[in-house]
């Protein structure tokens, strides 16, 4: 703010968008008056984050590279869109946010900023001040601007879905990241007891955890909480930013892994062979969308039409056992396509020999085909 108000000589509104994260809003409202914004904002967007684009993400099994649950990227446009009603509303004539050039929020803030308000100027000062971290310590002690503690070892993004955690200690792949990174989850060795839950969906989404009904962000603060503190919902692994390198990427996110999970196991249980398959691709496609920072690209709402569609038929019960990593015990569904009739060896229907060896002849003639033309010798 300050060096915004040096540049260009410019009024400063700011605005804080509460995504769930454990941030002290008080404090920082504090400090943009102290830093000298002429107005702040403080807006909560929890139940439009967890009934919006995380509602979505649970129904796509978002799970970026078959890891990340995207809180992050799932929180930016949205994010962003706040921003942008501020910026209409207050008559302003530029938006700037803190991006540096090498992460992906950058993409994903100024695509949404770009759909959502074309004319809004966008400044980045983190990418125009040239000064690096100490000089930037430097200039806020100079001119008394106070930093909070958090520019500590890690540098953390939270929300209601994922807690992401970065830092010099992280960035060598091959070393274990320091056990007080983490503030969500305890490692495995210290879980005495197990947990059991029992998960309640209804058309794709959670509705009641051990048979109480709750909304999402009461739904997924509760299971954040719970199954964290039982050993399960870390995520260490090695991805592909969309700026074109590979980073090794640290969070916490046991609501999310362990929604996603049922929710893929009622999908299982409910969805035939085809619709499985194909829901996969389309998931997979959802997923990388988001991840880019594509928001706006039209093929995302189209997708999410077909994805909404299919999961009409998400609903059930799931019930699992949370003990260092999660283990699905039961589900039942009454969309289950199922048959304890078919699948039972000993009575109900059972196909004669006839029809089995007939089946199986014409299931493998294509196959054994072509195997026996380039085999032939
Ligand atoms: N790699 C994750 C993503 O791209 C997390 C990014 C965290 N962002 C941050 N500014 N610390 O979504």
């Amino acid at each position: 703010m300050h060096w915004l108000r040096e540049r260009f000589n410019a009024e400063v509104i700011t605005v804080t968008v509460d995504v769930g994260q454990d941030d002290d809003f008080r404090d920082i409202e504090e400090r943009a008056y102290r830093a000298g914004a002429t107005k702040h904002y403080t807006i909560d967007a929890k139940r439009d984050f967890a009934e919006g684009p995380v509602a979505m993400a649970i129904m796509a099994n978002a799970l970026y590279e078959d890891r990340y649950p995207l809180g992050t990227a799932l929180a930016r446009p949205l994010i962003a869109e706040k921003v942008v009603e501020v910026a209409k509303k207050e008559g302003c004539d530029a938006v700037a946010h803190g991006s540096t050039s090498k992460g992906n929020d950058q993409v994903r803030f100024n695509e949404a900023l770009m759909a959502l308000a074309p004319d809004l100027m966008i400044i980045e000062p983190a990418k125009i001040w040239g000064m690096n971290r100490a000089e930037e310590v430097e200039y806020a002690r100079k001119y008394g601007i106070p930093i909070p503690n958090i520019h500590g070892r890690f540098s953390i993004d939270d929300n209601l879905w994922s807690r992401s955690i970065e830092g010099r200690e992280t960035d060598d792949p091959g070393v274990e990241v320091p056990e007080d990174a983490f503030k969500w989850t305890v490692p495995p060795e210290k879980v005495s007891e197990p947990l059991i839950l029992e998960v309640e969906f209804r058309e794709g989404l959670p509705v009641a955890v051990n048979g109480e009904r709750m909304g999402m962000v009461g739904i997924i603060s509760l299971l954040n909480k719970v199954v964290g503190a039982h050993g399960f919902g870390r995520v260490d692994h090695i991805e592909n930013r969309v700026i074109g390198f590979k980073s090794r990427e640290v969070y916490e996110a046991p609501a999310a892994l362990t929604l996603i999970e049922v929710h893929r196991d009622l999908e299982k249980l409910v969805y035939t062979p085809l619709e499985y398959r194909f829901k996969k691709i389309v998931d997979q496609a959802w997923t990388d969308l988001v991840y880019g920072g594509l928001w706006h690209e039209p093929l995302r709402e189209e997708l999410e039409g077909l994805i909404k569609a299919m999961n009409k038929w998400v609903s059930g019960v799931v019930k699992v056992k949370v003990f260092g990593g999660l283990t699905i015990l039961g589900r039942e569904s009454p969309y289950a396509s199922y048959s304890k009739d078919l699948v039972d060896y000993v009575s109900g229907w059972y196909p004669s020999e006839e029809e089995a060896r007939g089946f199986i002849k014409m299931h493998v003639l294509h196959s054994l085909t072509a195997y026996r033309v380039r085999h032939r010798a």
